[in-house]
């Protein structure tokens, strides 16, 4: 977990980057999908995580003047949720089609991941982290707790929509 304001930094950079993959990956997959309603959901979720990460880079680049290049190894800030998206979304990236059941398991792993996601950030963005950028920054806090909580809501949204189109794919 970060403990330093330029930890912090490292982490929300790092999301920023992880966010902007996630984002693609919805986006593509939206792409190929036939289905009008599922395109559209699938849209949905790539437009918030697009939003997730311009957020994220924001506030990470807010917090410290350290050179990007420092930020260039996220596997070893955010693990094996980085490891997961990196490898699957250039897989995903590589599809051009996409049937019925392939899109169900798609759609259950990504459902997973939503979970993951709204985890991780619960616990690396709490109350004291969020404290911690208020004082180096100097800001007030009150925007940042709002904000958090607005992601990890979104997050959730997120595992929700899944379950739709799972049942839209399902049940018609
Ligand atoms: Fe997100
Ligand atoms: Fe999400």
């Amino acid at each position: 977990m970060p403990g330093s304001g330029y930890e912090i930094a490292r982490f929300l950079y790092c999301s920023g980057l992880f966010e902007e993959e996630v984002a693609k990956t919805y986006r593509h997959v939206a792409e190929i999908t036939r289905d009008a309603n599922i395109k559209c959901l699938l849209n949905y979720i790539a437009d918030d995580s697009y939003k997730h990460a311009a957020m994220f880079k924001a506030l990470g680049g807010y917090l410290t003047n350290v050179d990007r290049s420092v930020f260039e190894d996220c596997e070893k800030v955010l693990g094996s949720l980085w490891r997961n998206i990196t490898e699957n979304s250039r897989r995903i990236r590589g599809v051009s089609e996409i049937g019925d059941q392939e899109l169900l398991k798609l759609i259950d792993g990504l459902e997973k991941f939503e979970g993951f996601v709204a985890e991780e950030y619960l616990t690396v963005l709490n109350v004291k982290t969020i404290e911690l950028m208020a004082q180096e920054t100097g800001l007030p806090i009150e925007p940042y707790v709002m904000i958090f909580e607005w992601v990890i809501e979104d997050e959730k949204r997120h595992e929700q929509i899944l379950k739709i189109i799972k049942n839209h794919v399902l049940h018609g």
